[in-house]
């Protein structure tokens, strides 16, 4: 596991996106795995200013809350259109698609699509209670996609996106830990003091399903890139 530590998420995001950078130019990505929320925000902005062409590449996102359509405002379908896909056309965006209530098959369905696609480096950030994608504590190493019960504490840490936490959908589909872990590279970022606890947890503490971060530490190539705040605890 590598450690980048940075001064702020401004520069976390340009140390994300040299790695992509570095390895799309040596020819080694196809599929890029992406995560939304706050924290790739910079990172998007960098490859959005970038001459970098993913015209002939493809994206896999984590996922996308139950009951949203791909035209609401809070949905991740809408928050990737507005902060990346919009300025820079992929081949195909792949997304799991929130409006499907058929939860079994739209799973298989997003399983095959990240067999199809395996993702070369995959971007993640962390919540505060050391989720990657939405998989809460206690999902299982194994999980591929699946319908996910979101966390009173996610749900009160995601509320600040919404107008009122009523608004907060209580479940969403998520890509599993064991397609996470399949991605050849992974990028990690974490920015603020909330985060500082689930990062000691997931990089130095026990590696556990209580803690779905702490999978990373079973991969051969992941990198963290962190601020000072959220590496108090390292
Ligand atoms: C959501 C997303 C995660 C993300 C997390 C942290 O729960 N499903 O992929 O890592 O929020 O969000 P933020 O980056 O806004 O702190």
């Amino acid at each position: 596991m590598k450690i980048i530590k940075v001064t702020n998420q401004v520069e976390g995001g340009k140390a994300a996106f040299d790695i992509i950078k570095n390895e799309m130019v040596a020819g080694n990505v196809k599929t890029l795995g992406l995560a939304t929320g706050s924290t790739p925000e910079t990172l998007y902005q960098e490859i959005v200013a970038s001459d970098l062409d993913f015209t002939d590449m493809n994206s896999v996102n984590l996922d996308e809350y139950v009951g949203l359509e791909a035209s609401n405002d809070q949905s991740y379908h809408y928050f990737m259109k507005k902060h990346l896909f919009e300025a820079k056309p992929f081949k195909n965006n792949y997304l799991p698609d929130g409006t499907t209530s058929d939860a079994k098959k739209e799973c298989a369905r997003y399983d095959q699509v990240i067999a199809e696609n395996p993702i070369d480096i995959q971007i993640l950030g962390i919540g505060e209670n050391a989720h990657i994608g939405f998989n809460e504590p206690g999902s299982s190493f194994e999980g591929t996609t699946s319908e996910v019960k979101l966390t009173e504490s996610t749900i009160a840490a995601n509320s600040r996106n919404f107008a009122k936490k009523e608004d907060v959908p209580t479940h969403a589909y998520s890509m599993g830990i064991k397609s996470i872990m399949q991605s050849k590279k992974i990028i990690l970022l974490a920015y603020g003091e909330k985060k500082a606890e689930a990062i000691f947890n997931s990089l130095q503490g026990p590696v556990t399903e209580d803690v779905p971060g702490s999978a990373l530490q079973n991969h051969s190539d992941v990198i963290i890139i962190v601020d000072e705040a959220a590496a108090k605890l390292l």
